[in-house]
């Protein structure tokens, strides 16, 4: 499963970016509202770090208006991949769009019927997101499963992104849920990084070899 990073934070970006560990990133329109970033701005920075596929979202919700808009954030730079809702207006400017070689990630999805749409629209990602439904109440990772499910059963080429994440448990459950990439925010990929018990081990090596050396000298 590849790690994404879900900010529009340019520092986050470029700090987890520099780990090795990201290869891709993704925006919506409230993460680059929280930054007072246009969406230009925003395709314009993030591609100067990250290489891989970047999701930026239309904020239209007329077919015709969404397929305008992202052919223009498209043509941004060449590892745009637009952000589409999952409704009747968003499925039919992803049908259009794929049938244009614009690659869509379809958002807002909180059903395994809705990823099942947007795959047979053409999306190239799906992406259900797993916080807003463990919030209320639902089970988030059941429909990253199931999802994953129907398209290895139907050899659908749709790839699934894990969203909403809101703790490390949640990306290794996507893991195993068989999601193709989860989208992390930057405070949850550091909390997978650290472990108390890699500090004092590593506080420990340093202070054993400090007094060899101490000794020695
Ligand atoms: O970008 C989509 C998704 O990851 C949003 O997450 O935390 O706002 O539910 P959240």
């Amino acid at each position: 499963m590849q790690l994404y990073i879900d900010t529009a934070n340019l520092q986050e970006i470029q700090e987890a970016s520099r780990w090795g560990v990201i290869s891709g990133v993704t925006t919506n329109p409230s993460l680059l509202a929280a930054e007072g970033m246009s969406m230009s701005d925003a395709v314009d920075e993030i591609s100067r770090l990250v290489p891989g596929p970047m999701s930026v979202e239309v904020v239209s919700t007329d077919a015709g208006e969404m397929v305008q808009e992202a052919h223009e954030l498209a043509q941004l730079a060449d590892n745009v991949v637009v952000k589409v809702p999952v409704t009747a207006d968003g499925l039919q400017a992803v049908s259009r769009l794929s049938a244009d070689g614009v690659d869509c990630n379809v958002t807002l999805v909180f059903s395994v019927a809705q990823s099942l749409l947007a795959a047979r629209a053409g999306a190239a990602y799906v992406s259900p997101f797993v916080g807003r439904l463990d919030d209320i109440g639902s089970d988030g990772i059941e429909v990253v499963r199931k999802s994953a499910e129907v398209f290895a059963y139907y050899d659908l080429q749709t790839e699934i992104i894990a969203a909403s994440i809101r703790h490390p448990q949640h990306v290794l459950q996507a893991a195993s849920a068989g999601a193709d990439i989860a989208t992390v925010p930057y405070a949850v990929l550091k909390k997978m990084l650290h472990h108390p018990l890699t500090d004092t081990g590593l506080q420990r090596f340093l202070d054993d070899w400090q007094q060899m050396q101490d000794e020695s000298s």
